[in-house]
């Protein structure tokens, strides 16, 4: 099977009523970001990253899949997919996606303080202050944050160097290091681009894009891959 690599942002999860950031509307528009996702904003009011974390979580408990997120799971039949995603959420995984990497982490879980290693699941949707890890440190999100390294970031490169086919759904582009992974796609391999708005990426004049949501562009992608294996 030929191996497709998928990297995905927030706009295939905004057609299941998840919020982008930088859409006009966007998440960042009425959050500051430094504020509530970033070590410095941790330091000055937990309370308010604790809540802007709640909030999301809340809201994903109630999401669904939506058909990019199921078209995705569904080319696992015909090609070895794995997905990288820069989301937090775990649609890709409900819609059936057997290989996701999660660059910035994972909304339904936290994380030690003291200790990185040790990382739960979180029930319902809260996570407060006093919510302690075996070791009796307050527990955090377990989301990277601005500033923070990408420790999955490598791993990622390493699927990206391998594909045969590269699409990019619903990001875009414009946080690193995942908007650098297209410099690892080998020389020549076809490049697909969903997204309903144009995406910039410098020095990739040769892009299939689908300028479409997700969830109507997926099944445009899966017609143009067939027409690639006949
Ligand atoms: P952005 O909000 O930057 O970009 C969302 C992209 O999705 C844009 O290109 C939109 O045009 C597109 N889009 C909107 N609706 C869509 C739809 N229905 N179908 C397909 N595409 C659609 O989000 P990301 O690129 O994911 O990081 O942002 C990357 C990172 O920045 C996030 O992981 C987050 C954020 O700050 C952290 O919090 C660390």
């Amino acid at each position: 099977m030929k191996k497709l690599v998928v990297l995905s942002g927030a706009g295939v999860s905004a057609e299941s009523g998840l919020r982008t950031f930088r859409d006009m509307g966007g998440m960042w528009e009425e959050f500051d970001v430094y504020e509530v996702a970033s070590p410095a904003g941790w330091a000055k009011d937990r309370k308010l990253v604790l809540n802007f974390y709640n909030e999301r979580r809340k809201q994903l408990l109630e999401a669904k899949p939506n058909r990019g997120h199921l078209g995705l799971a569904e080319l696992e039949k015909e090609f070895d997919v794995k997905v990288i995603t820069q989301n937090i959420d775990d649609l890709h995984e409900r819609a059936g996606s057997t290989s996701v990497l999660h660059l910035h982490g994972e909304l339904r879980k936290s994380r030690s303080t003291a200790d990185p290693r040790l990382i739960y699941e979180i029930e319902g949707w809260e996570l407060n202050e006093g919510d302690l890890c075996e070791k009796g440190s307050q527990l955090r999100p377990h989301v990277v944050w601005f500033g923070e390294a990408v420790p999955a970031i490598e791993e990622a490169a390493e699927f990206v160097s391998g594909a045969d086919i590269f699409v990019i759904i619903g990001t875009s582009m414009n946080v690193y290091p995942a908007a650098g992974l297209i410099d690892h796609v080998r020389a020549g391999i076809p490049v697909y681009v969903i997204d309903p708005n144009e995406v910039s990426i410098p020095g990739y004049p040769h892009l299939h894009v689908i300028r479409k949501k997700a969830g109507e562009g997926i099944t445009d992608l899966i017609n143009e891959l067939r027409k690639l294996k006949q």
